[in-house]
């Protein structure tokens, strides 16, 4: 008889974006007249840059005709692709990556909640709380995070490595033993970031205790201060103990596109076995290559013109997250992040639960934002504002905000 993975009935109902959107949705429904402004899923809001829009429009045309016509796009990625992103997202920071050490994707979500796969289910994995939430689903999947304790709203089986405001939200090296380790900077949802001698100790503690660090690096391009690391490859002995996940949809609007990439260095092994040919033989089994459309879109960016394009995009979204911040702390908010990242995060006030926050700026303010505890218990009492929105509609979300 059939069964299913019974992990699954382990989950939380529903993804977290998923059930704010059907929560905003019914009030909506039920208050047609009220112009909710969302700043929760942090979902872009400007066009595509001229570039990438020619650069597809280009390929398009090369699909069109028999002599550049092209079908599966190969596995791992096209050469043009994989060669622009190892020259310039890393040879040009000093880090040691070669081109044939980078896997194309449809996206940093996929490909973050995919990886566990080629690691054992025994496996102890360690996440900051408050976390992404694809790393803990993807492995409760997995059947790797034991049970779910709803009194301490953890599975038992994960090491949560509290991130508040007492450490900056940067975690401490736990002192139990881990196997795999998520590290997200710039961080989702607290808008932290990770010093260079911060994340060496993390390098040099997984390659001590042979972990391997998952680190996802999709917020890297609205890093705005020095002695932040882009990549975890700035740090030496990286390449012995790191995975690393980069994504197109925050740094050049590809959400609706899809485009990402991870990087897996050749050298790199867990259990005596290179990791490098695992991900590639999953990849070549389970996907067909994004779309040569979208890749030569994701190579204009690396053009010139590109490059400064897409620079004067992060800088309209960084803007935003100012206005946010300072509208906000001049209100009376303890706000944090929204400098090298485009989230802002704030302590609700007056005590009350995320969720509450979250009620009153919906019902009160109209406006949508993400209740911090969707994120892990840590992240109870605050709640996350994204600064992807429209600028009109930015401020005046944070008008609303400070009226109430
Ligand atoms: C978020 O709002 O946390 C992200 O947009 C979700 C994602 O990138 O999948």
């Amino acid at each position: 008889m059939a069964d299913i993975n019974r992990n699954y009935l382990k989950l939380p109902g529903s993804y977290l974006f998923s059930n704010i959107g059907k929560k905003v949705n019914a009030f909506a429904q039920a208050n047609p007249e009220a112009k909710i402004i969302r700043l929760g899923i942090g979902d872009v809001t400007r066009p595509l840059t001229p570039k990438v829009i020619e650069a597809l429009h280009k390929a398009t045309d090369e699909m069109a005709k028999q002599e550049t016509f092209r079908g599966y796009a190969p596995d791992l990625g096209y050469e043009f692709l994989r060669k622009a992103v190892a020259t310039n997202d890393f040879q040009a920071r000093g880090c040691d990556i070669a081109e044939d050490e980078i896997f194309i994707s449809d996206g940093a979500k996929c490909d973050c909640g995919n990886i566990q796969e080629i690691f054992a289910t025994d496996n102890i994995i360690a996440v900051c709380d408050p976390v992404y939430p694809v790393y803990v689903d993807s492995n409760v999947m997995a059947g790797r995070t034991g049970e779910y304790d709803s009194v301490t709203e953890r599975f038992d089986k994960v090491v949560y490595m509290p991130c508040t405001k007492e450490n900056d939200f940067v975690p401490q090296i736990p002192k139990e033993k881990v196997d795999l380790i998520y590290l997200c900077f710039p961080n989702n949802p607290t808008g932290a970031v990770i010093t260079k001698d911060r994340l060496q100790e993390w390098v040099d503690y997984a390659n001590k205790n042979g972990s391997i660090i998952l680190y996802d690096a999709a917020y890297e391009a609205f890093i705005s201060e020095e002695n932040v690391p882009h990549s975890i490859y700035e740090c030496e002995g990286a390449r012995n103990c790191a995975i690393e996940f980069r994504s197109f949809s925050k740094t050049a609007g590809f959400t609706g596109l899809r485009l990402g990439y991870t990087v897996i260095p050749k050298d790199l092994e867990a259990g005596g076995e290179k990791l490098h040919p695992l991900w590639a033989r999953r990849h070549g089994t389970k996907y067909n290559g994004a779309p040569y459309i979208v890749q030569r879109a994701g190579e204009a960016i690396y053009t010139p013109e590109g490059r400064a394009e897409v620079k004067e995009q992060i800088a309209y979204y960084m803007e935003n997250a100012k206005i946010i911040l300072s509208g906000l702390s001049d209100a009376g908010y303890e706000v944090y992040g929204g400098v090298n990242a485009p989230y802002i995060w704030l302590k609700a006030p007056n005590d009350m639960t995320s969720w509450e926050f979250f009620d009153l700026l919906l019902t009160k303010a109209n406006v949508v934002g993400t209740p911090g505890s969707g994120f892990g218990p840590s992240g109870e009492h605050y709640f996350r504002l994204t600064a992807f929105g429209d600028r009109e509609a930015t401020k005046e979300a944070i008008e609303r905000i400070r009226q109430l």
